[in-house]
């Protein structure tokens, strides 16, 4: 490569994290148990808890007479791991910027209802296809199954060191 003429990429997305002062309650055994089942692995909260992720970026075409031509749309793990991370199962993800609906597939991957506001009108055609086509099913059962494959391989690491998981009683 010759210098000088290249530019800097600036590929980085910026999650802003705001919450109410308080911690949230769990009143009964029902979202007791929402949570209980909504648990992240240890491995995940390692690298889900800290302030850099390095993540590969969203194709952008959209191959779609109806809609525009690029999406702007965010990698499917930046939602997956903020609704893991800050919600719990069944609670109800909004995304008032909804373009390809990322942050949706992302909600019912992790068994979450989820609410979209969209300006552009050509994306609800878009929507209607998408999110009930085979492909989203695709997806949402290929980054669950990897999900899985990921834990067992770490587990089976952690087992090869001579060490056991920490059993926790919930
Ligand atoms: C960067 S895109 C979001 C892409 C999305 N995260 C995805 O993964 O596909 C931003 C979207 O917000 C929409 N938008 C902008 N202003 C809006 C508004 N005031 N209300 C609703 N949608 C809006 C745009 O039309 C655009 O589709």
């Amino acid at each position: 490569m010759l210098p000088c003429g290249a530019y800097i990429t600036l590929e980085h997305e910026t999650v802003l994290i705001l919450r109410k002062p308080q911690k949230r309650e769990f009143k009964n055994e029902h979202e007791k148990q929402n949570r209980r089942q909504s648990s992240y692995f240890w491995e995940e909260r390692n690298i889900w808890f800290s302030d850099i992720w390095m993540l590969n970026g969203a194709r952008q075409e959209l191959n779609s007479k109806d809609v525009r031509k690029r999406s702007g749309a965010f990698p499917l793990e930046i939602p997956f791991r903020l609704i893991n991370m800050f919600s719990s199962k069944s609670d109800i993800v909004l995304d008032p910027f909804t373009g390809t609906g990322t942050t949706t597939l992302a909600a019912t991957i992790c068994g979450r209802n989820s609410i979209g506001y969209e300006l552009d009108e050509s994306f609800s055609s878009f929507h209607q296809k998408e999110l009930t086509s085979q492909s989203f099913t695709d997806t949402a059962n290929k980054m669950i199954l990897k999900r899985i494959k990921e834990h067992r391989n770490y587990i089976a690491d952690y087992e090869k060191n001579g060490k056991q998981p920490d059993q926790r009683q919930l």
